[in-house]
């Protein structure tokens, strides 16, 4: 199939894609500045497919009005009645969301007659934060951990001077219900710390450009900006000269961006500035720049991901996953109303499997967001095609008091009964406050946004699972299908399935077995080195020896890291016995002989799921092979070379896992396969 004009893939977007509304007339009511975005969105659909942007709602196949009157800015009802759509939204940014509702449901919105039906996002801020730096690192490029190429943001230390590219992220973002970006990266380097102060009216063309689409931005700050850009002599949150900078920094952020978000802000981790360094707590810091904000309604993200850096391999008794619940569980209560205590998923760094982080149980009287990984630094690096939606779904809606009681989506979303005074206790029924949903962007300046164009996947995914955690993901994937190749033949479709729906899976059979984590080259983190970290200061070690490996971090003999979880997790994780196979070496040293719950030894694990994830990885290229004459040739060249790439890769993984354990192990694989 030949290419499309255009040198910017559509995404989910493509002009097909707005076939169904285009073709129809339409009528568009209501007041606010995202009630023009529809409207111009409609005008260029009718225009493309022969439909008509009408005056008269009588005369329409399909109306959208805002009505005031429904409950929620972002919510809207959808009804069809005598063969007329009829869309009721509570504010502009819910007519946003209704008439791309409309668009993903394609014809089917214009079928059959039905009452109407409520939509509305679980969770209130869903998030994608850029690690997007203004200049280039010679190692670690523009973007830290991007995969995609530069940033769309900036270009040669400066906000780029066309934003056209953003103007079209905004609208794919707008279009799924993102309504918040990070602008620039966590670690926050010299150039960028004046994203306050000298690059301010560079965020303001950015925030224009996103704010059409109901897109809010927030930029990461430097701890140490009040010395560093401001030239005081001192960083302390309780210094009141350090209190007027940030309260002079931020009011002239929003005197040029009223709807400025607020500051995100990684502290006193990986070398990043932070209150430790005056003997403040993080309570002490976060409250500092919430202060700042808080006239003008702007909120702080303040990241939980503190942790030891320099730690010693042979200390046996600091374990890095306990930090995050360490540094903060014993702070709750103490954050103002506008600091949302923002928790990666897991308690060590965004592993293939990790146990869903003990912090988010821990603290009912602190706003708590989620923060998810959709760029793939541990998973691929959008160099193997890695779905994350089933990964991301079972972290959302594990329940963090067992089943039955609340997920970890419901304390983002701030759900549940009672004051939350009641801590994280048995029933776990707290009421947190709302925080959101936080994910690190995959997007680059790469002419398919992802690099891996399949990637485009994980974002479009994350952002409906940040709408709706409850949502089926295989669903959700299939949407995108349906949107991304909208004239494609239904083999497309089956084989994108095909390759996509088990591919978290297949990524963790060839990489680090049953929840260890890591074993990744040290640095870039890209393909198989088993030993890599192990006597490194990061404090991620597997501690395998010839009888066995694992992490003890049980109570009774370990580091005590089962402590940290409610009823039941901390009984379940605790006992070799019950706990869930695919976390065993998270929890346990085991021997290399230790029969898992699924029959057979650690050992033959390894070497089971390393040979079949490795096939896999080979069948899936040669069924996208088949598609050749299916999808556009740049997008299947694109492909192709990946998984060409993802084969390789895995097989590097399979055979360096196999013969480690088999060498430290001593057992033979049981089906005699080749070991080296
Ligand atoms: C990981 C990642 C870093 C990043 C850090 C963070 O450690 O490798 O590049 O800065 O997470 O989340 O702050």
């Amino acid at each position: 199939m030949t290419n499309s004009p255009t040198d910017v893939h559509p995404a989910w977007l493509p002009p097909a894609a707005l076939r169904p509304v285009g073709a129809r007339r339409v009528h568009v009511a209501g007041d606010g500045p995202l009630v023009a975005t529809v409207r111009a969105e409609v005008a260029a659909a009718t225009t493309a497919h022969g439909g008509a942007l009408v005056d008269d709602p009588a005369a329409a196949d399909l109306v959208l009005t805002v009505d005031p009157a429904l409950d929620g800015a972002d919510a809207f009802v959808v009804g069809r009645r005598d063969g007329v759509t009829t869309v009721r939204a509570g504010g502009d940014a819910g007519l946003l969301h209704a008439l791309h509702h409309v668009v993903r449901q394609g014809e089917a919105a214009f079928g059959a007659d039905h009452e109407d039906e409520r939509h509305a996002p679980v969770e209130p801020v869903r998030m994608l934060d850029h690690w997007d730096n203004m200049t280039v690192h010679p190692v670690m490029g523009q973007v830290e951990r991007g995969y995609a190429g530069g940033s769309i943001f900036y270009a040669d230390g400066k906000v780029r001077h066309d934003l056209s590219r953003v103007e079209a992220y905004a609208r794919l973002l707008g279009s799924v219900g993102i309504n918040a970006v990070g602008l620039n990266n966590v670690n926050v380097h010299a150039t960028e710390a004046r994203l306050l102060t000298d690059h301010l009216d560079g965020v303001v063309r950015l925030a224009a450009a996103f704010r059409p689409h109901g897109v809010r931005v927030y930029l990461s700050v430097s701890f140490a900006a009040p010395m560093t850009v401001g030239g005081l002599p001192s960083s302390d949150p309780l210094d009141p000269d350090v209190q007027a900078w940030w309260a002079d920094a931020a009011a002239r952020v929003y005197a040029a961006v009223p709807d400025f978000g607020g500051f995100v802000v990684k502290a006193d981790s990986e070398g990043q500035p932070g209150p430790f360094a005056y003997g403040r707590d993080h309570a002490d810091g976060a409250n500092l720049l919430a202060r700042a904000l808080a006239p003008f309604g702007g909120t702080v993200f303040w990241r939980a991901f503190v942790y030891d850096h320099h730690q010693d391999w042979r200390d046996r008794s600091t374990d890095r996953a306990r930090a995050a619940y360490d540094h903060f569980a014993p702070l709750d209560g103490r954050f103002d109303d506008n600091v949302v205590l923002q928790v990666k998923y897991g308690p060590m760094d965004f592993q293939t499997r990790e146990p869903v982080s003990p912090v988010i149980a821990a603290m009912p009287r602190t706003r708590l967001a989620v923060e998810l990984q959709v760029t793939q630094e541990y998973t691929g690096q959008q160099r193997h095609a890695v779905w994350l939606g089933p990964q991301w779904s079972q972290i959302l809606r594990f329940g963090l008091w067992g089943d039955g009681g609340r997920t970890v989506a419901d304390v983002a979303a701030g759900a549940g009964a009672g004051t939350g005074a009641e801590g994280a206790g048995a029933a776990g029924t707290g009421a947190a406050r709302t925080g959101g949903i936080v994910a690190v962007s995959n997007v680059g300046d790469d002419p398919f946004w992802t690099g891996h164009p399949l990637a485009q996947a994980n974002l479009y995914t994350f952002a409906r699972l940040a709408w709706d955690p409850s949502a089926d993901p295989v669903t959700l994937l299939d949407e995108w299908i349906g949107l991304t190749f909208p004239d494609a033949a239904a083999p497309v479709r089956d084989t994108l399935h095909g390759i996509l729906d088990d591919s978290w899976r297949t990524y963790e059979d060839y990489t680090a077995p049953l929840g260890v984590g890591f074993m990744v080259r040290p640095g870039h983190h890209y393909g198989p080195d088993v030993d890599g970290y192990e006597y490194t200061p990061w404090g991620t070690y597997h501690f395998a020896d010839r009888d066995g490996i694992g992490v003890d971090r049980t109570r009774a003999t370990g580091t005590g890291y089962t402590g940290q979880y409610p009823a039941p997790w901390r009984e379940v994780y605790e006992d070799v016995a019950t706990c869930p196979d695919e976390l065993l070496l998270f929890f346990h040293h085991v021997p290399w002989s230790h029969v898992l719950h699924s029959g057979v030894s650690v050992a033959q694990h390894v070497y089971d799921t390393h040979w079949a994830g490795a096939e896999r990885t080979g069948s899936n290229a040669a069924a996208w092979t088949a598609l050749a004459d299916e999808v556009p040739d740049d997008l299947h060249a694109r492909v192709t070379e990946r998984l060409a790439e993802q084969v390789r890769s895995a097989h590097e993984w399979r055979d360096q896992l196999c013969t480690y354990v088999f060498r430290h192990s001593g057992i033979p694989d049981a089906r005699g396969r080749r070991i080296y």
